[in-house]
């Protein structure tokens, strides 16, 4: 397996590879894409802690606005809400009025007559993002249908257009919590989203839907892929072994975080790690430090 510079491969070469499947104009990023990451990854491999790590790490700089787009809905916890404020949100695709109103068709009730599949969500965030403090917004998306190919459902029609929406906003750092891959914002996320942070466990299987992530990110047009091992016991034979399964001709970074148990504690919210000692908090800011070199401390003016 290569792990080639970034560098190494031409733009032309990543857009010729890109286009094969996402036509021309639905691939031009803006130009702050890099302010835009989305986390993917098998499911209970840490993405929602690592979510929530950066959040915090990244509002000493920026506004943050913080997606849930695992239907579980686990990040608001994460991020230090209290259950009964949780409890008081809605998700997004729950949003019946909103999502009828935007998109002329009642959620379950078949077609409006006016069905609108580009629907106007530009004050979606301001509605229905819900403040953790100052600089840090979350917003909970809910369940996507995935009744297959030709779902012509009103509520995905809104989360496709919010996640297109959001691909555009500026001045703030989006972080977007994926259940798994970035399969169902497809399109969306092709445009606007400069990273994929792909987070696996140290097991073969793991690693197998992180390749494929991956690969999906890297095809979409997501230029920095960066995969990152969690809960790392053993050190880096361990990993560079797995890596040798990576079957994927792509470049990507590779970054490693220890197990702690200090992250796992009853308390579901991050914050805590923020200011105790544990080898969690270092580790995220090491992939922070790839992500965002000029933030790091030593680079700033
Ligand atoms: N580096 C780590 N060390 C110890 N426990 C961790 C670490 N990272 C995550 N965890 C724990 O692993 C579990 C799954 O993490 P989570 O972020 O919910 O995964 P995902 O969002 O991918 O499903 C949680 O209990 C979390 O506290
Ligand atoms: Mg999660």
């Amino acid at each position: 397996m290569k792990i080639m510079a970034f560098t190494q491969i031409s733009e032309e070469e990543r857009d010729a590879k890109v286009r094969k499947i996402i036509p021309r104009d639905n691939m031009d990023s803006p130009d702050n894409s890099e302010n835009r990451i989305v986390i993917t990854g098998k499911g209970g491999t840490g993405k929602t802690t690592i979510t929530a790590m950066l959040s915090y790490m990244l509002e000493k700089n920026h506004h943050v606005l913080a997606v849930d787009a695992d239907p579980q809905m686990n990040l608001p916890y994460a991020m230090g809400m209290d259950k009964n404020a949780v409890k008081r949100i809605i998700p997004l695709n729950m949003q019946v009025d909103y999502i009828e109103e935007r998109t002329g068709a009642r959620p379950g009730s078949g077609w409006g007559e006016f069905l609108s599949l580009n629907p106007d969500v530009t004050d979606v965030v301001n509605r229905f993002g819900v403040k953790i403090d100052d600089r840090i917004s979350i917003l909970v998306m809910g369940t996507l249908h995935k009744s297959g190919i030709g779902c012509l459902c009103p509520e995905n029609d809104l989360l496709d257009a919010v996640v297109r929406h959001i691909s555009i906003r500026n001045n703030e750092n989006i972080l977007m919590d994926t259940e798994a891959g970035v399969e169902h914002f497809g399109r969306a996320i092709a445009r606007g989203f400069g990273h994929a942070i792909v987070v696996s466990d140290v097991t073969f299987n793991s690693v197998q839907v992180a390749a494929s992530a991956m690969k999906l990110a890297w095809d979409l047009g997501i230029k920095g892929i960066h995969l990152v091992f969690n809960r790392v016991e053993k050190g880096t034979d361990e990993v560079n072994e797995l890596l040798g399964e990576i079957d994927a001709d792509l470049p990507y970074t590779v970054d490693m975080i220890p197990y702690d148990g200090k992250v796992k504690t009853i308390n579901p919210s991050v914050k805590h790690l923020m200011t105790e000692e544990n080898a969690f908090l270092p580790a995220v800011k090491e992939l922070l430090n790839k992500i965002y070199p000029e933030m790091r401390e030593e680079n700033r003016a």
